[in-house]
């Protein structure tokens, strides 16, 4: 079993030591490899995505990353930024569906902005496509405006685009995971008004007849955010395209007030996947070993189940994490009175004795 580690930039570097602390505890064989990644690489080696951090992660059963970005890289030319390397792993693994659970805990469920009845015993499944959309689609740039009311003026464009295939199997990906659940799929889109998401919807639809067992139903992404806040606890799996699940997912995250908590995947045809907490770099934060590791260690968990088939593992770990929960440990981001403050190698090592 192979691991990649790319902790990246801000927190990332701090929340990935603790997560690998938690892999080494398990007395487990992996072979573990650590690569620069975002503006880490870019300082280092002058691009953000190298190609020996891309070969290495290529040639691994999983990825375990951290974070990318700073404001500092902000002014660099898009290329060079370090959001183009996880785009760039997205894209070179194949990586195109992405799960964003959103999960409440019952110990933190005074930590949402929502009344804890709508929040209580949450447990959403975004899937995400994440290789496709207008993220991807060509043509894009800028130009000089061809046609429409301000023809010959600055403009700049992108396409949003979807092929049969990348729906078809996104669409499997998310009714094989309802499967598991409690068999509802939620599809959003925005039918009413592009011609790509009409398309998604019909193809979902269609994909669907193999799927009897599961009930689906479709939604428009401005109302998806809408329920989203209003009854939250009516979603199950949500399905949706790259950009739609980029915002419903961070919306999401902060349904349970502790994006720290939420771990991600991103899996490819093979089952060789990119594992990586649901929150950024938070350079506000970086360096001050406050920074809470459990959405990376869950990440690690997720990386276990999914690319290296050793479920029991994983469910070792999500105990653990109960466990310093049920135990009353809280770095800052879901600290509530009474609770003991820790920092990230407190929480970490928490961890690796609750296990
Ligand atoms: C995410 C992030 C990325 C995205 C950025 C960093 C490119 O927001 O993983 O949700 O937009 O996909
Ligand atoms: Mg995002």
């Amino acid at each position: 079993m192979k691991i990649a580690v790319l902790p990246g930039d801000g927190i990332g570097t701090e929340i990935v030591a603790e997560a690998v602390k938690v892999l080494n505890a398990l007395d487990m064989k992996f072979e573990m490899e650590t690569a620069l990644v975002g503006g880490a690489a870019y300082d280092a080696h002058g691009h953000p995505l190298p190609e020996s951090t891309l070969k290495l992660a290529m040639q691994s059963d999983a990825v375990l990353f951290g974070a990318v970005g700073d404001w500092k890289y902000d002014t660099l030319d898009r290329p060079l930024r370090p959001e183009q390397a996880i785009l760039g792993l997205r894209k070179n693994l194949g990586l195109f569906a992405n799960f964003r659970p959103a999960i409440c805990y019952k110990e933190l469920v005074n930590a949402s902005s929502l009344k804890p009845e709508l929040i209580a015993g949450l447990d959403i499944l975004i899937i995400r496509e994440l290789t496709g959309d207008i993220y991807f689609g060509q043509p894009r740039g800028r130009r000089v405006s061809p046609d429409g009311a301000f023809a010959g003026a600055e403009e700049a464009f992108d396409t949003m685009r979807y092929t049969r295939p990348e729906v078809e199997r996104i669409a499997r990906v998310a009714f094989e995971a309802a499967r598991k659940r409690s068999k509802r799929v939620t599809s959003v889109d925005k039918a009413n008004v592009l011609e790509t998401f009409q398309f998604w919807k019909d193809i979902v639809a269609e994909v669907h007849k193999d799927y009897p067992d599961i009930a689906l139903d479709h939604m428009y992404v401005d109302n998806a955010a809408m329920q989203l806040v209003k009854e939250p606890k009516r979603f199950d799996v949500v399905v949706t395209g790259n950009m739609f699940g980029d915002i419903l997912s961070d919306e999401a995250s902060m349904l349970t007030g502790s994006i720290g908590m939420l771990p991600s995947a991103s899996l490819n045809a093979s089952r060789q996947g990119l594992y990586e907490p649901s929150h950024g770099s938070a350079p506000d934060i970086s360096g001050k070993g406050v920074a809470n590791p459990l959405a990376t260690i869950l990440s690690a968990a997720m990386m276990l189940r999914f690319s290296l088939n050793q479920e029991e593992a994983a469910v070792r770990i999500e105990n653990a994490v109960k466990k310093v929960l049920a135990q009353g440990l809280r770095t800052g981001d879901i600290y509530s009175e009474g609770a003991t403050r820790v920092g990230t190698r407190e929480m970490g090592e928490a961890v690796v004795k609750a296990l």
